[in-house]
């Protein structure tokens, strides 16, 4: 397997990932677009930080590439729904650097409040002793509005409430109970805009809209400071000078921006009122190593084991969780399977049902599994990641439900397959130490074991019909490992689920078909 670090990353990630058995790596920084397209095709791993733009164009080269790993949190440099659809996975290092941005910010607050870049400026470039002109002000009993209560948002008002700032938070993604435990009031943006004497942003990129706009500047408490560790374009800039030439704005300190590197005569580094630093955020010697610790560990276990931490691009699952439900990623792939060898019509629609003990746990990963099954036979190279993505992409419409209710079984997946022309419906268990089983196939009820090759068969409910297909089976060579029947009333029609050692041929089948009393017969294969 091969490993192409293409940004600059701490000795101790590019060491950890050279020791690793069977991984080769290459550091190769600076490459041109056209560079990193020729060279990506040798690679089964990408490890980028910022500086490396990860485009469509580059993702389409890359046809050995497995795995894109981000030593940071930003992904926004990697075109991660262009990988996604290639079933290439993108893991980014979200704890590593989060102590230092928020670090970061207050630095910036406090740097902003107290005017220290600029009087630094004065005193070394001009020589000029003056305190008098730069009059600060305390964080003390100030109101701080943070936007964004994720893992920096949180850190940031930790450390804010030890300056004695009231918080207020706007996040209406976070729970009750997260904002009830850190101590911090939601509220509204509007209202948070309204009432803070300082804001900081925490949230992702929002689509490249911003958050902050003339009508936000026009909203807040006159005099506001701001300061940005986030991603530029939360803010739009010529709003914010606009604002800080009204004084609307007192202030504002940004680490990030729209366009990086920015442009020496950008106006925002013409005032006084901005401080500005480099993308500094996660800029230190502690937050590089980790993130370039974790990069390499998460690269080199996913490489050799297949296991997926962080991944931005497919739901990422601790190992405990993983152990719980491995044996139902694997029934809900083997339905997915089954089921789709049995619909005649392209597949419109998903609903997967999950009763019992399984509901209990993560499920997101068991829906992707049954997909996957679902749309393996026609969709070359499926895997856990693209399939979410194929499926959208085809107006496949996904739906889960749980309930933990325990009923004739511990734990069942039910996996409803809708066309077009209706819907089939498979239900599995696991039994003892992993062993997947069919409990229901649409209305009929068996135990049925998931065997690599199957025969289902529709007939009569009529004496005599097993034993012809008996005879034909071994008359075409073809051993019966198990055979399990089910039929909702005497006399009426029943399904077989028969477990068979090798496939059919066409003219065998074509012989079972003609049996009197046999209504169907389909093959499925896992
Ligand atoms: P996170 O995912 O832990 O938190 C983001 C929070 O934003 C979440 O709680 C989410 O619910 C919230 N959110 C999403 N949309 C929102 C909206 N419209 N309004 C309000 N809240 C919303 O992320 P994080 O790790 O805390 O990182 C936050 C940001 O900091 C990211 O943009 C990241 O790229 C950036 N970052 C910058 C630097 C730097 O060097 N300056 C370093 C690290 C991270
Ligand atoms: C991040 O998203 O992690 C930061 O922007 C820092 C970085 O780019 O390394």
């Amino acid at each position: 397997m091969k490993v192409l670090i293409a940004d600059n990353l701490s000795n101790m990630g590019v060491d950890i990932l050279k020791k690793a058995a069977g991984i080769e790596v290459d550091v190769n920084v600076g490459l041109t677009k056209e560079e990193l397209i020729k060279f990506i095709p040798s690679y089964e791993g990408l490890i980028v930080r910022s500086a490396t733009k990860v485009t469509p164009d580059v993702i389409e080269a890359a046809t050995n590439l497995k795995v894109i790993g981000r030593a940071g949190i930003g992904v926004d440099n990697i075109d991660v729904a262009a990988a996604g659809k290639k079933g290439i996975i993108v893991m980014n290092t979200p704890e590593g650097n989060i102590i230092t941005t928020a670090e970061h910010t207050m630095a910036l607050m406090l740097s902003m409040s107290r005017n220290i870049p600029q009087a630094r400026s004065m005193l070394k470039d001009q020589k000029i002793w003056a305190p008098k002109k730069f009059m600060g002000k305390e964080l003390h009993s100030k109101t701080l509005g943070i936007v964004g209560l994720g893992r920096i948002g949180t850190i940031v008002a930790e450390r804010a409430k030890g300056f004695y700032m009231k918080i207020l938070v706007h996040d209406p993604f976070i729970s009750k109970e997260h904002a009830e435990k850190i101590g911090v009031e939601v509220v509204e943006l509007s209202d948070l805009l309204k009432r803070s004497d300082y804001i900081s942003l925490h949230t992702p990129s929002l689509d490249g809209k911003p958050l902050l706009s003339t009508k936000e500047f026009n909203l807040a408490k006159p005099g506001i400071r701001i300061v940005n560790c986030a991603r530029g374009n939360l803010i739009d800039d010529d709003a914010l000078i606009e604002a800080i030439k009204s004084k609307q704005v007192a202030q504002a300190a940004l680490d990030v921006y729209a366009k990086e590197p920015l442009a020496m005569d950008s106006p925002l580094l013409t005032m006084d009122e901005i401080i500005c630093t480099p993308h500094l955020g996660a800029s230190t010697e502690e937050a590089q190593e980790k993130v370039a610790i974790d990069v390499a560990n998460q690269i080199i276990d996913f490489l050799t084991h297949g296991n997926v931490r962080n991944a931005v691009n497919m739901p990422s699952i601790d190992a405990d969780s993983m152990n719980k439900i491995k044996p139902y990623l694997k029934l809900g792939e083997d339905l997915g399977i089954f089921i789709a060898q049995l619909l005649d019509e392209p597949l419109t629609g998903v609903e997967v049902q999950y009763n019992g003990e399984v509901a209990e746990q993560r499920i997101d990963p068991i829906t992707i599994s049954v997909l996957k099954g679902l749309l393996t036979r026609n969709i070359e190279g499926i895997n856990m990641v693209n399939a979410p993505f194929i499926a959208k992409d085809r107006g496949i419409e996904v739906k889960e439900s749980k309930s933990t209710e325990v009923h004739e079984y511990t734990s069942t997946i039910k996996v409803t397959a809708k066309t077009n022309k209706g819907e089939r419906s498979v239900t599995g268990s696991v039994f003892g130490k992993g062993d997947s089983r069919i409990v229901q196939f649409d209305e009929f009820y068996f135990e049925a074991v998931l065997s690599k090759d199957m025969l289902i068969l529709t007939n009569n409910d009529i004496p005599g019909v097993i034993g012809r297909l008996g005879s034909a089976l071994g008359a075409s060579n073809i051993n019966i490992a198990g055979f399990h029947l089910g039929r909702i009333k005497e006399g009426e029609k029943a399904v077989a689920v028969v477990n068979i050692d090798s496939q059919p041929n066409d003219k065998t089948i074509q012989t079972l078909r003609e049996i009197s009393g046999i209504l169907n017969v389909s093959t499925v294969t896992l």
